[in-house]
């Protein structure tokens, strides 16, 4: 069984029903079991750091995580990044390398300057050294007969990167086709990840922590030669 996590933060439900599209793509790939997870205000401490471990404990068993945010003020939706900041903790063994790992925000605008909530999804992916996968669907609306149904219409390749009108519901909106997208995106999540274990069982990840990778650094050229991870 292949398992996927969908982890995310919402203000006003968009994207949650982003989130929920993805999921039903991922778990109509046979084999694959997906966890839907989201970040809340109330898992802040009074520290204003983010925790909660049964989410860190699912997100350790995932072979693949799913991160999704609103983007607020031209960047990703401030509740997400603490959570990923509270992912120092994994990045410091290097818990999450060699999982599958993917991005996807939504906006009001067309544009939104979303490109940068994905951006920061994905150099947090290659800090935890995940494998990235991208939205995999040429672009739509790019052409005269376009519509606003268009798979892929925003033409986004780093992440999922969906509308939703500012005064609609989430029941409405985003449209049909950025609907489309996620589910899209999702079953490409799920069968990258299914196509990754095959290979993992093979070639397992080979972590090595920051304190590990200090300890060669101090010994020196030869010691890491003594390694082949
Ligand atoms: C504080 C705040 C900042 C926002 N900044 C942007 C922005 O930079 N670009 C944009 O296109 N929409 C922006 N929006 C609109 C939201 O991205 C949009 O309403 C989205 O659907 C919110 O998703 P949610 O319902 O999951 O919270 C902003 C909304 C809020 C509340």
């Amino acid at each position: 069984m292949v398992k996927v996590a969908i982890v995310y933060s919402t203000g006003h439900g968009h994207t949650l029903t982003v989130a929920e599209h993805i999921q039903k793509g991922a778990s109509a790939f046979a084999g694959v079991q997906v966890e839907l997870m989201r970040i809340i205000p109330e898992q802040i401490g009074a520290n204003g750091r983010w925790f909660d471990g049964a989410i860190m404990e699912s997100l350790a068993a995932a072979d693949a995580i799913v991160f999704g945010a609103p983007t607020y003020m031209g960047s990703m939706h401030g509740l997400f990044k603490l959570f990923l900041e509270h992912a120092f903790a994994p990045w410091m063994g290097q818990e999450w390398k060699d999982k599958i790992g993917a991005g996807f925000t939504n906006s009001s605008s067309r544009s939104g300057d979303k490109l940068i909530a994905l951006e920061q999804l994905a150099i947090f992916g290659a800090q935890m050294n995940m494998i990235w996968v991208g939205v995999g669907d040429q672009p739509g609306g790019n052409y005269s007969a376009s519509q606003n149904s268009d798979v892929n219409l925003s033409g986004s390749w780093l992440g999922l990167a969906t509308q939703s009108i500012g005064d609609a519901a989430p029941e409405d909106s985003p449209h049909a086709g950025d609907r489309l997208t996620a589910e899209r995106f999702g079953r490409r999540v799920a069968r990258t990840t299914a196509r990754w274990m095959l290979g993992a069982q093979a070639f397992p990840a080979q972590p090595v922590s920051a304190a590990e990778t200090r300890r060669r650094n101090i010994a020196g050229v030869e010691e890491w030669r003594r390694f082949d991870d």
